[in-house]
């Protein structure tokens, strides 16, 4: 494929998971903004998105807009129905509405904890590109798929069917998450992480054509910080990192953004 042309700015996403009420997450976007203000952080070379809960959401979006920080903001999931009836569901326009850019879909933690299968991911996708929002579809192969089927094949049929239904042109953001990875502290080697980021990429590629598959950005998500980071990003086919546990610290999440300044040796 070439996409030698496109420049894909990288993202760095952190997924807070079930952490930080909405007092804690203003000290520490604040925090993580001063950190990264001091260290002259172009937004613009390395996009820095937060993903909070729900309730945190209104909080740090007023931080961010009157402190004119140019975070994105992102949720952690989202309705596949537009409003009604649908208890303790959040609709896509009510995230939009609160300049959300990003929202993941697909999370293993949502896909083995809340038994969403893939055509329930499928509708989110579609739900949040319908209201503007940029669905991070999470895909990732449990140690059994790995023993069974190799790191490639579920992740690729996860992906099949989350995008099945989008118009072209859709954005989009992939995150491989092998399951086995996360929060475990053990994350892929980064050439397994690559290979099945190629291997997304080129499934893309046969269902949008190559040129859209060379502008969507392929993350990586899984025990990353910052010793490992930067050896993960340095391949060709992976446009940045979905950060969980690691995201909950300011100095080490800022750390992680920082990746083009640390060189490691792994
Ligand atoms: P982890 O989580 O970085 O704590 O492994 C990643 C994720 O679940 O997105």
């Amino acid at each position: 494929m070439n996409d030698q042309q496109i420049t894909r700015v990288p993202l760095i996403a952190g997924n807070w998971k079930m952490n930080l009420d909405h007092l804690q997450a203003i000290a520490h976007v604040q925090k993580l903004s001063w950190t990264l203000k001091d260290a002259r952080h172009d937004y613009g070379e390395v996009e820095v998105a937060v993903f909070p809960p729900f309730t945190d959401l209104r909080s740090v979006q007023t931080l961010l807009s009157a402190d004119r920080i140019p975070m994105k903001l992102g949720a952690q999931d989202v309705s596949p129905n537009s409003v009604g009836a649908y208890t303790g569901d959040i609709a896509a326009s009510f995230l939009a509405k609160l300049e959300t850019s990003y929202v993941l879909v697909g999370h293993s933690e949502r896909r083995h904890g809340h038994g969403e299968d893939d055509q329930l991911v499928a509708a989110k996708t579609k739900a949040a590109v319908g209201s503007g929002l940029v669905p991070v579809i999470c895909v990732g192969e449990t140690a059994e798929d790995l023993e069974e089927r190799g790191a490639a094949a579920v992740p690729v049929e996860q992906l099949n069917a989350a995008v099945a239904a989008l118009p072209k042109d859709s954005e989009i953001v992939i995150a491989y998450e092998p399951v086995w990875a996360i929060g475990t502290g053990n994350s892929a080697t980064p050439e397994q992480a690559e290979s099945v980021c190629a291997a997304l990429r080129h499934s893309l590629e046969e269902k949008f054509g190559s040129e859209q598959a060379s502008r969507t950005r392929v993350l990586y998500g899984g025990s990353v910080n910052s010793q490992n980071v930067a050896s993960i990003l340095r391949l060709p086919n992976i446009d940045g990192v979905l950060v969980g546990g690691a995201s909950i610290d300011s100095q080490e999440f800022a750390r992680i953004v920082q990746y083009r300044k640390h060189v490691t040796a792994a």
